[in-house]
């Protein structure tokens, strides 16, 4: 029996899922103090997807109708052959936007491919414009690199661009209103994320480094006029946005510990080993792998599998106060 493309990922609280965040790679160039701890162990080869399994899960989502695919990682252009990827995934024919997010080290030679590829949005992670400080927090990075990297997206014209940062007391707060400003002169959106209690890490106390959203917003109050531009929405995602006068640039909050939003979710993930992750805050997955690989399934048992998935989409991730993992995978395992 065929699977049919109609209504079928709505989750059992009525949320319909039009969003996937596949991630490409569970390998970095960086490691970001809050994102990964010094010694990791990635992936081997065989356990990480091919790019024609990767196709196979973003061609059986887009069937069921989700319209909107986000390539992460890891960082997804330490991936060979990423730009053959996303020109098949923006042919996909339901496919609305194909979007992606890195760490934009490689992007200075990379922009363009993926322009022409079909990217349409960038996600670039910054969180300092303090060369020193940069190479503190992603221990590897270049700030240079990155800096050059945005410039070349810039150039070759994606729709929008949008920087994420991770603001951590004591590490990087007092670079909040510059990384506001440079995202003004360079007609950027910027997103600010509270640290979310992924993977055990040792660099520092997650409960006491975070800066929330209503902190960091309250600094940027006291420079410019933010205007609301809303409660999140099903489009935007978890965000809420604040447009500041004068400009372009909508200032982003991502708030999992003070603002719960998965009422509005819209998404699920897909990780590099090919466990659909049904919530970024709980451990249940469905290895869509295994599906993948068995000589005896079908693409129509693939698709199967996700919709039967579904059904198990937890209502809430249920961070907790004390900011103990609540889970044990890093985020570069989840799909940043
Ligand atoms: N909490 C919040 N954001 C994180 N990221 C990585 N790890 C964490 C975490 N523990 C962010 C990165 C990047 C995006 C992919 O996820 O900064 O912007
Ligand atoms: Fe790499 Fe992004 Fe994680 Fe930093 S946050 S280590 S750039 S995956």
């Amino acid at each position: 029996m065929e699977v049919s493309s109609k209504n079928l990922l709505v989750d059992p609280f009525g949320r319909q899922i039009s969003y996937l965040r596949l991630s490409v790679t569970d390998r970095c160039n960086f490691r970001c103090i809050y994102c990964m701890s010094e010694e990791m162990e990635f992936l081997p080869k065989s356990k990480v997807l091919s790019l024609e399994e990767l196709y196979l899960i973003g061609k059986a989502f887009n069937e069921l109708g989700v319209s909107k695919i986000r390539l992460t990682g890891g960082e997804p252009l330490v991936r060979n052959d990423i730009v053959s990827l996303a020109k098949k995934l923006s042919n996909l024919p339901r496919l609305h936007e194909l979007v992606m997010t890195t760490n934009g080290a490689l992007l200075q030679h990379m922009a363009l491919p993926l322009r022409d590829a079909g990217i349409k949005r960038l996600n670039i992670s910054i969180d300092s414009l303090d060369r020193r400080s940069f190479r503190n927090l992603t221990r590897y990075g270049n700030l240079e690199q990155v800096e050059r990297g945005i410039e070349a997206a810039l150039e070759v014209g994606f729709d929008r661009i949008k920087l994420n940062s991770v603001i951590l007391k004591g590490k990087n707060d007092n670079e909040v209103i510059d990384l506001v400003n440079f995202a003004r002169d360079k007609d950027l959106d910027l997103t600010f994320i509270e640290e979310m209690p992924l993977g055990n890490i040792k660099t520092h106390q997650r409960k006491e480094t975070l800066m929330t959203s209503e902190k960091l917003r309250n600094l940027i109050s006291s420079h410019y006029m933010l205007r609301p531009l809303g409660e999140p929405g099903k489009l935007d995602g978890p965000s809420r946005y604040y447009g500041m006068e004068g400009t372009r640039t909508k200032i982003g909050f991502i708030s999992p510990h003070s603002n719960n939003f998965c009422h509005l979710c819209n998404r699920v993930r897909v990780t590099a080993e090919g466990r659909l992750l049904l919530c970024l805050g709980h451990e249940n997955s469905i290895d869509l792998r295994a599906i993948l690989r068995n000589k005896k399934a079908n693409f129509e048992d693939l698709k199967r599998a996700i919709v039967t998935g579904l059904s198990n989409k937890p209502l809430s991730h249920e961070f907790k106060e004390n900011h103990e993992p609540a889970v044990l995978r890093f985020m570069n395992a989840t799909g940043g």
